[in-house]
């Protein structure tokens, strides 16, 4: 066995749980597929920089997205639509190199796979050789299709985005629930079909009523990441900075805050300044004699 080969425990899915289970090596797609099969549920979240990548994989969070929401979450811009492919490879190679374990996905961002499927295997090279991720991610079901597949067959992981996409925000008027309705259900079910048969190997459901989640992930073998599509699906995806507590302002209903961080820095920052002011920092014991 050369220094190249897989031992048999890097080989093997992990047969126990994606928390855990797998210690000593990155989290593959081939885990994500034995965790639906045993039915067990995992977390992902977005990741824009090393650090805070880091203290996610300590945290066992099994996938790592670095979404373009870093566009509005990381980088200031209003929307997704902005970010860029070298943002997007600077971002990831950091989020890479932070992290020992998670399985890191990278957003393709708008305008870098839409033009044909040459297009998407460019830019997900870059992604791959350039940044180190292990899987891309690109929105769009059905007219995704033929991108995902060339994809695939190059040996490129790809995770699919269906219901609200958000690089679509200027063409849908804003960020409505998808899935309402007799056709726009039937609609989500044939691009989440789509998706699986050219080869995804996981599907982001976004903003879609609870029930249809459940369906589509009933009916699909690949694991559903629920963002808005209620509780049945196979895994759910955050926002970090929404999930932290970082966001300014209003989050969305299917958010869940676990902390208030922006409370937290913000009160930090004002005692620093306060000391400074005051003199009381730096003190003795912050000084070189
Ligand atoms: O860019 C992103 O963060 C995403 C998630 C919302 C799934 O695509």
């Amino acid at each position: 066995m050369n220094a190249s080969t897989p031992s048999p425990a890097q080989n093997q899915a992990s047969t126990t749980t994606l928390y855990g289970g797998v210690t000593n090596r990155r989290v593959t797609v081939r885990d994500l597929a034995a965790a639906k099969r045993r039915g067990e549920k995992w977390s992902m979240l977005t990741a824009y920089d090393a650090l805070t990548a880091g203290v996610f994989d300590e945290a066992g969070i099994p996938v790592l997205l670095v979404g373009d929401s870093a566009g509005n979450c990381h980088l200031g811009y209003e929307t997704t639509v902005p970010v860029t492919m070298d943002q997007m490879v600077m971002l990831s190679a950091a989020v890479v190199r932070g992290t020992k374990r998670s399985m890191i996905v990278a957003d393709l961002p708008f305008g870098s796979y839409q033009e044909s499927p040459a297009q998407a295997m460019h830019n997900a090279a870059r992604l791959m050789k350039e940044a180190g991720v292990g899987a891309v991610k690109l929105e769009g079901g059905e007219r995704s299709a033929r991108s995902i597949e060339l994809l695939v067959e190059a040996g490129v992981p790809v995770m699919a985005h269906i219901g609200l996409t958000p690089q679509s925000v200027h063409a849908l008027g804003g960020y409505p629930v998808q899935g309402r309705g007799d056709e726009a259900a039937h609609q989500l079910l044939r691009d989440a079909k789509a998706v699986q048969q050219s080869g995804a190997f996981a599907v982001v459901l976004e903003a879609v009523p609870a029930e249809l989640a459940a369906q589509v992930t009933e009916q699909l073998a690949i694991p559903t990441v629920g963002i808005g599509g209620g509780p049945d699906t196979d895994a759910q995806v955050l926002v970090w900075t929404d999930m932290a507590g970082m966001t300014a302002g209003r989050v969305p209903k299917f958010v869940k805050q676990y902390a208030d961080l922006r409370t937290v820095l913000g009160d930090a920052a004002r005692a620093y300044a306060q000391d400074v002011r005051t003199g009381a920092f730096p003190a003795a014991e912050h000084s070189f004699t």
